[in-house]
């Protein structure tokens, strides 16, 4: 099977370097977040609070559709027809979407779309997210857990946005990143952890260079040709 996953809590620089090694590589890049964002998009947008559930949010991806769509090398979320990648980023989209990515048959429809794309690539594709080498793709013949401290974390994410944050700003920004891990980490169904066999990847002191050349080198070893 080639594919490579890279999982960790927020803001670790998973989807950054998936995308960077999957260039490098001649593979496709698949972030499974931007699934649970657009699907969150789209319940928050279309559905009213009380129907944000499991089979409402089935129906309403089947009617769309919501669809997985290969633009170059990269795998983007379509909702009914249109590129959702910019809108799935906005901050009423993050506020929900560890909610929605809590719901079982959620879950289970991102999984497929993203067993789906894979099949139709045999290439390679670089696939980041919480769960992927402990459920989506407990084959993988590379797994990654990247972490990075709550403080860097927060600096990259605020950096990432255009802003030179104070120390106030990066407390606070820590504090929320934090809180989505906490939802992702103790929920009971495939909570963000490292697959037994992940490699422990520790940003907080490398380039994003350093980081893809470390992943890069690793899957020279697992995918030799
Ligand atoms: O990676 P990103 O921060 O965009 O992911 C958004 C949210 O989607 C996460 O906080 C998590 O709740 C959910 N998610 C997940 N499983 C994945 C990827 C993302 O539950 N594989």
């Amino acid at each position: 099977m080639r594919v490579i996953a890279i999982d960790g809590p927020s803001a670790s620089g998973k989807s950054s370097t998936a995308a960077l090694v999957a260039r490098r590589l001649g593979w496709a890049h698949l972030d499974s977040g931007a699934l649970y964002r657009a699907v969150t998009l789209a319940a928050i947008d279309r559905l009213a609070e009380p129907d944000w559930t499991g089979s409402r949010i089935l129906a309403l991806a089947q009617q769309l559709p919501m669809r997985l769509v290969l633009v170059g090398e990269t795998f983007r979320p379509e909702v009914a027809g249109v590129d959702v990648e910019r809108e799935i980023r906005s901050d009423r989209v993050t506020a929900h979407v560890s909610r929605i990515a809590a719901i079982p048959e959620v879950r289970e429809w991102v999984n497929a779309r993203q067993r789906e794309a894979v099949a139709r690539h045999p290439v390679g594709v670089v696939v980041d997210g919480r769960d992927i080498g402990t459920v989506v793709f407990p084959n993988a013949p590379l797994k990654i857990f990247l972490t990075a401290t709550p403080e860097e974390r927060a600096r990259r994410r605020l950096t990432q946005r255009g802003q030179s944050p104070d120390a106030g700003q990066r407390a606070r920004e820590g504090q929320a990143l934090e809180a989505r891990d906490r939802a992702d980490t103790t929920r009971p169904i495939a909570p963000l952890r490292p697959a037994p066999d992940a490699v422990l990847l520790d940003s907080t002191r490398l380039s994003l260079d350093e980081q893809v050349e470390r992943v890069a080198a690793l899957a020279r070893g697992r995918f030799p040709g």
